[in-house]
C-alpha cells in the first residue's frame, strides 16, 4: 500500500510521517531536514533554546531542504511566546504546541498563514483544540509517548486513545488532518494507525535513535541498551513522563548542585518554586550532551524493541515497506548533504 501524503498548509509532504519535536536539541536542523527530504514532516524542537538558537536552527535546516519544515514549542516554557515570533518572522511549515494549551498562540499562527498543531491526550482537550481558530492539525499522543505524557492513564495505548478522541473531533466538526503519536515504530504500526482512522503518524523515538539525531553517543548507546522505559511522576513541570528504566534518580542534578545553573526555562517550575524534585533541563541536556550518569533518557514504551541505529532513511524504509517483503522493493529517498 502507498501511504497517504500530508498536506501541511501550502506545502505536501510526500509520506504522512511526522518527527515529533524533541528537545532539548535532539531534533534540531540536521534531524528535521533528514526527515523532511525524505518525504516526511521534519520537527525542530524548541523547548529550552534561545530564540537567537532557534533562527539558526530554523536557516541551518532551511539550507538542506525544501521539504516540510516545523518546529515544536511546550506551552509550558516561559519563552514560547518569543520562539513563536521567530517561527513567525521565520515563516516555518507549520508549528506544533504541546504541554499545555491557549488559543492565543494559533490565533497568531493563524493571522499570520501558518498551520498550527495541537498535541492532545484526552477527549476534552481535542475537543477545545476542535474549536479553536489557527488549529489546522491535531495529534493525539498516547501514554506510550517519549517524553512528557499527557493521558490520565500514562499506560493507555494508542490504540485504545485515538478512536473515541477521532470521533470526537469529527463530531465537533474538526476536518484538518489527526496524527496518531506515542507507541508506534514500524510499517504495521502505519497501516494499523491509518486503518483506524488516522491521516497520518508522528514518531519520536525511533527518529531519536539514528545517525542524524542531535543526541550524544552516550544517550544514543542509553537508547539502545534499555530494555524498557518507566513513567516517573516527578518532573518539575508537574506532568508525568516517559524515561529509561532503570535511570539515576537520585543523581539527577538539582539547584545549588556545582555547575548547575537555572536558565528560567519553566513558566511553572516546581523544582525553582519548591525545591521539589531536579532542574528539568540540565537533566535533559546531561543527556544530551553525553551525561547520562546525571541525565534524563526520555523515551518511548517500545524502546526495547530499537535495537539499531539507523539512518533517517533507513528508518522510512521500515516505515514504508513490510519486514522482509518479498515483493516490494525499497522506494527511492532523496539524499541531502549532511552538516
Ligand atoms: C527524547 C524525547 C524528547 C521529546 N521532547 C518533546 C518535546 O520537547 N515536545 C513535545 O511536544 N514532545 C516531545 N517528545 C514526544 C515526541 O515528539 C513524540 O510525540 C513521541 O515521542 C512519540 O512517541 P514515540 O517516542 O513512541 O514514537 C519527546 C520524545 C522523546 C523521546
Amino acid at each position: 500500500m502507498t501511504l497517504p501524503k500530508l498536506p501541511v498548509g501550502s506545502k505536501l509532504a510526500k509520506y504522512c510521517i511526522i518527527q515529533g519535536g524533541m528537545s532539548i536539541r535532539i531534533s534540531f536542523h540536521r534531524l528535521a531536514a533528514a526527515v523532511a527530504a525524505a518525504g516526511g514532516v521534519g520537527t525542530i524542537g524548541a523547548m529550552g533554546i534561545s530564540p537567537a538558537e532557534l533562527v539558526r536552527e530554523i536557516r541551518q535546516a532551511r539550507l538542506l531542504t525544501e521539504g516540510v519544515v516545523g518546529v515544536n514549542l511546550m506551552y509550558a516554557g516561559i519563552l514560547c511566546d518569543r520562539l513563536l515570533e521567530v517561527c513567525i518572522a521565520e515563516r516555518v511549515d507549520y508549528v506544533a504546541i504541546g504541554a499545555g494549551f491557549a488559543r492565543g498562540p494559533f490565533k497568531a499562527l493563524a493571522d499570520a498563514g501558518i498551520p498550527g498543531f495541537a498535541i492532545v491526550s484526552s477527549e476534552k482537550a481535542a475537543r477545545i483544540a476542535a474549536r479553536t481558530s489557527g488549529v489546522t492539525g491535531i495529534v493525539v499522543e498516547s501514554g506510550q509517548a517519549g517524553g512528557h505524557l499527557g493521558p490520565a492513564d500514562t499506560e493507555v495505548s494508542i490504540w485504545d486513545l485515538f478512536p473515541p478522541i477521532l470521533t470526537a473531533l469529527r463530531e465537533a466538526g474538526f476536518a484538518g488532518p489527526v496524527i496518531a503519536a506515542g507507541g508506534l515504530l514500524d510499517h504495521e504500526d502505519v497501516l494499523r494507525a491509518l486503518e483506524m482512522g488516522a491521516d497520518g503518524v508522528q514518531l519520536g523515538t525511533r527518529f531519536a535513535v539514528t545517525e542524524e539525531s542531535h543526541a550524544s553517543d552516550e544517550m544514543k548507546s542509553a537508547w539502545l541498551q534499555a530494555h524498557r522505559s518507566q513513567t516517573v511522576d516527578w518532573s518539575p513541570t508537574g506532568m508525568p513522563g516517559r524515561v529509561v528504566d532503570p535511570h539515576p534518580i537520585h543523581k539527577l542534578p538539582r539547584l545549588g548542585d556545582p555547575g548547575v545553573n537555572c536558565i528560567n526555562c519553566l513558566k511553572h517550575c516546581r523544582h525553582r518554586e519548591s525545591g521539589a524534585s531536579h532542574c528539568i533541563w540540565n537533566s535533559l541536556n546531561n543527556a544530551q550532551k553525553g551525561n547520562v550518569g546525571r541525565g534524563l533518557v526520555f523515551c518511548g514504551g517500545r524502546i526495547g524493541e530499537i535495537h539499531d541505529l539507523l539512518t533517517v532513511d533507513e528508518v522510512f524504509h521500515k516505515l514504508l515497506v513490510r519486514d522482509n517483503s518479498p515483493t516490494q522493493k525499497p522506494f527511492p529517498v532523496p539524499k541531502i548533504k549532511v552538516i
